[in-house]
């Protein structure tokens, strides 16, 4: 069976101090976990995160990824660079860089290529906004940002991970419901099936306010595959409770 995969997007926060803290605590609590865990922290933390946690059961994530190689793109961090820091996994397209930063989806897709190019497994990130989803047109949203991914990356489109995230339930304590997520999660693995004959290995997770309370009824849905949680990923007792229900 596919094991589920629950990963902490800790976002724009943490210090030396909070994240050793963090780390201790989850890495005294979690023993042998039943689902794959990561933590995907700020860049400038890496080598701390990677030094804490010795190669073991959690594994390392980072936030955003350069399209580039290399070279003259100031502020950009290469696949090169964050490899060296054990990198396992990189979230491209989360809507607040598509909403504070810009990222269009062919940018999004960029990220996904550049990231699997080195070994990198993309968390691609995509959701609906509330008034997208008041107009009726979450699946044509979330259709397109995923054929973007899609269309660039061809075969390689069964490596990586996508994250259903409605913007609507991020940070704001009101997740989806487990039908709602599922609907949609139907929908995108149906569009990954039409691409890939893999499109069941391909992991799907959901993201937007999911806790110690909701994890097991939206992970017992059949196309929920694990979580990428915020807040509650900050809690070491929330995070280990989510990975215990992904069981
Ligand atoms: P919250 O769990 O804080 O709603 O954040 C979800 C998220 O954006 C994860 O990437």
């Amino acid at each position: 069976m596919k094991k589920k995969l629950i990963a902490g997007n800790w976002k724009m926060n943490g210090s030396l101090v909070a994240n050793e803290s963090l780390l201790q605590s989850l890495l005294a609590g979690i023993g042998q976990p039943a689902c794959q865990v990561a933590v995907c922290v700020p860049a400038v933390y890496l080598a701390q995160c990677q030094a804490l946690l010795k190669g073991g059961v959690i594994e390392l994530g980072a936030q955003d990824i350069s399209s580039h190689e290399g070279g003259a793109f100031t502020g950009e961090i290469s696949p090169a660079m964050l490899k060296e820091f054990g990198l396992r996994y990189a979230i491209v397209g989360h809507s607040e860089r598509r909403q504070y930063h810009g990222e269009t989806d062919e940018l999004v897709a960029a990220k996904a290529q550049s990231a699997l190019a080195s070994g990198i497994t993309p968390i691609v990130c995509v959701g609906e906004t509330l008034a997208e989803r008041e107009a009726g047109k979450t699946e044509e949203v979330v259709k397109r940002q995923l054929a973007a991914v899609i269309s660039t990356n061809g075969h390689c489109i069964s490596e990586v991970v996508v994250a259903y995230e409605p913007v609507w339930a991020i940070g704001t304590g009101l997740s989806a419901t487990a039908e709602q997520a599922q609907q949609v999660h139907a929908v995108l693995r149906a569009q990954l099936k039409a691409a890939t004959p893999n499109a069941d290995r391909i992991k799907l997770l959901y993201g937007g306010s999911m806790n110690a309370a909701n994890a097991a009824s939206l992970l017992a849905q059949p196309d929920i595959d694990g979580g990428l949680i915020g807040g509650a990923a900050l809690k070491p007792k929330d995070f280990l409770a989510i990975i215990a229900a992904a069981a």
